[in-house]
């Protein structure tokens, strides 16, 4: 049993190998030599890695240098060049364990397969293309030799002001949870069993609570009631625990005024003996250091290393000055200011993954025994998301598709842009590296060319992102250019949103799509053309100000290198758009509210010099988004409409979902509920199943939805998950907003 083989070799290490293990250093560390492409001379540096590695009994890397995408080759030597040293060099033989960043495929190795972000795979609906995501990436960071991936994130994405939104499955718990367990099972298997070189060792994150402090930026303070953590913000964790999740990131932020890395409470008590997380806990970025330096919490960085060790940290990603945690940390336990026990447990852990990575027995994987890297087939699938995730928000007098052999000019910063479709840790950490990677593969630009004919587009970019004195530059009347340009033509396909960024640099002061994108769209407007607004953006920006008089809307979100061939299609016609919103896309900079509020006074204030329309006022609603052609449903039954409390019988809701129109299509059909009385506020509804399915022209299928009283249940004030008797209704629909049918449900 692999416990007592962890075991066994932590019999036989010294204080300073079992600290070493818990040290994890990012490689610029090791490495050496000019990272400039195209020629690229970045090398490991052989002393440095020995003083890592042998001197000090470092026990993890991880990161890409200067987070650069390399090929599956300098990968598979870099690391086989650390598994020598740590195997062969050291006393123990310890392989390390090294980890990257893949969370929307292989994204640090050039050649792999991207997909769509977690958000556009959210919003899918179809959590088969997480799982397909998870078994293509795993494949493809095998290939480059690498046994460990900082994903999935699990954040709740309730507020997007937080510039990570899209890295998680969006607003709601149910949803993170699906995705994000479909996710795991695709990275390391059905069994969990990540000796299997096909598989590797997941990394849930950043626990808890990190995507919703009060400044709205990241790595800032929030403030969250125990109840709400459980209520919402566990859910998807504790999904990816009982999914069998090997490795866990802690949360770089502060709740309640307390760091995460710092919180007994909340690694110890929760995760591990609440919640059963039985793996490895590591740190985020420097986060221990940040105790001391950011946080004011500890007096130095050995009182930092004390307070994030005795919380719970198994491994901290130091990731600089590993000299100084190892020295630190020997220290603290010969003062005993840190227990052996503690120690012993961490390495224990730390082991463990590496065990059942079977690191030992094949420290390394090669790019040779990985054929179908970069295939066809990856493709086809990361297209096949994009196409299922990609959301039409308006369509008005059927605008959408476009007619064959019309003119379009393409107007707007998104249509050759790459970054907007891919978003942050694509290649390079901010995705700013993608041209480099990615010559291949469309824009939106070339993607409309392909599926239009060349003749029939026109592109003039107006503005950039930003900075209007970029474009002004080299093209002076370029505003103006776009504004003439679509005078000329039969539509404007206009393409605004964001360009790529992560962390700290896609913090935002002001949720609206910025001004020179907003004017653009309303110069463009005053044409009197048929505009279809076309966003690529990681989270909702405000769009009121122009979305009103847009002919048409669809929402890309961060789709992927194939996002574009998948537009292209479905404005097209040749793909019938079947995404939907995975969270509530608001209509003011300040109505930023997840769908599963609770109620507020009624008394709302609508006298419009206040301007002020309502607490749940949304541009466009949870679980949202149209096709080209529509479903009548009927027939909502329930198998039985009462139980008596503690039953586990299950509950069993049919409806029929009909395609009315002429072209086959598919439908997300949702089943809520709403406890209609509780002893804490019950939230509004709450979304319990999905399902999409695919209906040709006239069909009609039956959809099942199968669930137990504990579905229903809630966090009390107590902290405690409770069934209440009492009366609920189901509400079966399109959308969160748009209830075909609901049936009331009593617990006696
Ligand atoms: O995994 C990431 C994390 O999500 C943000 N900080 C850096 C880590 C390692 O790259």
């Amino acid at each position: 049993n692999i416990k007592a083989e962890a075991l066994s070799i932590l019999a036989n290490m010294t204080l300073a190998e079992k600290v070493g293990q818990m040290a994890q250093i990012s490689i610029d560390m090791v490495c050496k030599g000019v990272d400039t492409p195209p020629t690229s001379t970045i090398e490991l540096d052989m002393d440095k890695l020995r003083d890592a590695i042998v001197k000090y009994h470092v026990g993890s890397i991880l990161n890409s240098p200067n987070t650069r995408a390399r090929s599956t080759g300098w990968w598979n030597n870099a690391v086989e060049a650390m598994q020598k040293v740590a195997m062969e060099e050291t006393r123990v033989k310890i392989p390390i364990i090294y980890g990257l960043d893949q969370i929307h495929g292989a994204t640090y190795t050039a050649g792999a397969t991207m997909f769509p972000q977690e958000i556009a795979l959210a919003a899918s609906f179809n959590p088969s293309h997480a799982r397909k995501m998870g078994e293509i990436t795993a494949y493809e960071t095998r290939a480059s030799n690498v046994p460990w991936n900082f994903s999935p994130v699990l954040d709740l994405g309730s507020d997007p002001r937080f510039p990570r939104q899209y890295e998680g499955f969006g607003e709601d718990p149910y949803v993170g949870s699906v995705f994000g367990s479909e996710l795991i099972k695709g990275y390391e298997g059905d069994d969990n069993d990540i000796a299997n070189p096909n598989k590797l060792a997941a990394c849930m994150k950043h626990f808890l609570g990190y995507s919703v402090p009060y400044s709205g930026k990241d790595r800032t303070p929030a403030f969250i009631p125990m109840t709400t953590l459980l209520e919402y913000h566990v859910p998807a964790f504790q999904a990816a625990v009982d999914a069998g999740v090997h490795t866990v990131m802690i949360n770089s932020g502060i709740i309640n005024n307390e760091p995460v890395h710092a919180s007994y409470d909340l690694l110890t008590k929760l995760l591990r003996e609440e919640m059963g997380f039985e793996g490895m806990i590591v740190t985020d970025w420097e986060d221990i250091n940040k105790l001391y330096n950011r946080d004011r919490l500890a007096i130095n960085i050995k009182e930092a290393i004390k307070l994030g060790i005795n919380a719970g940290i198994d491994m901290s990603m130091i990731p600089f000055d590993y000299v100084e945690f190892c020295t630190l940390l020997v220290e603290l336990v010969n003062e005993g200011q840190v227990s052996m026990d503690r120690i012993d447990d961490a390495v224990t852990c730390i082991l463990v993954v590496k065990l059942k990575l079977d690191l030992f027995n094949t420290p390394n994987t090669y790019a040779k025994d990985y054929p179908q890297f970069g295939s066809k087939e990856f493709r086809q699938a990361s297209y096949d998301a994009a196409a299922d995730a990609i959301t039409l928000l308006k369509n008005e007098d059927n605008i959408l598709p476009l007619k064959k052999n019309a003119k379009i000019l393409l107007a707007g910063p998104n249509v050759v842009s790459k970054r907007a479709l891919n978003g942050g840790w694509t290649f390079s950490w901010q995705g700013e590296k993608i041209e480099e990677f990615a010559s291949e593969y469309h824009n939106i630009l070339t993607a409309m060319q392909a599926k239009f004919g060349k003749e029939n587009i026109v592109y003039v970019p107006g503005v950039s992102y930003s900075d209007a004195t970029e474009y002004a530059t080299e093209h002076p009347d370029c505003f103006d250019e776009a504004v003439a340009a679509a005078k000329d033509v039969d539509y404007v396909v206009l393409c605004l949103g964001e360009n790529s960024y992560c962390e700290k640099p896609g913090d935002l002061d002001d949720l609206y799509l910025n001004d020179l994108q907003t004017d653009l769209a309303k110069e463009i407007l005053k044409t009197g053309k048929k505009v279809i607004l076309v966003l690529s953006e990681g989270r909702p920006r405000v769009i009121s100000k122009i979305s009103p008089k847009m002919d048409a809307i669809v929402q890309t979100y961060l789709p992927g290198l194939f996002g574009a061939d998948a537009l292209a299609d479905i404005l097209a016609g040749e793909v019938n758009p079947s995404g939907k919103l995975p969270y509530t896309y608001p209509e003011y900079p300040n109505s930023l509210v997840p769908y599963y509020h609770k109620r507020a006074d009624e008394q709302e204030n609508t006298d419009s010099a206040y301007n002020y329309k309502g607490d749940y006022n949304y541009e466009y609603p949870f679980g949202y988004g149209l096709s080209y052609t529509n479903f009548e449903y009927s027939n909502a039954k329930i198998n039985a409409t009462e139980q008596t409390l503690k039953s586990d019988a299950e509950i069993i809701l049919t409806v029929d979902v009909t395609n009315k129109g002429n072209v086959e299509g598919k439908e997300i059909v949702q089943l809520y509920s709403s406890d209609l009385y509780a002893s804490l506020i019950p939230d509004v509804k709450r979304l319990r199943r999905f399902e999409k399915i695919n209906l040709k022209a006239g069909e009609t299928k039956t959809v099942e939805f199968r669930l137990t009283q504990n579905d229903l249940s809630f966090i009390n004030m107590d902290n405690k998950r409770i069934v209440e008797p009492g009366d609920f209704e189901f509400q079966i629909g399109a959308s969160s907003a748009d209830i075909k049918s609901t049936i009331l449900f009593t617990i006696k």
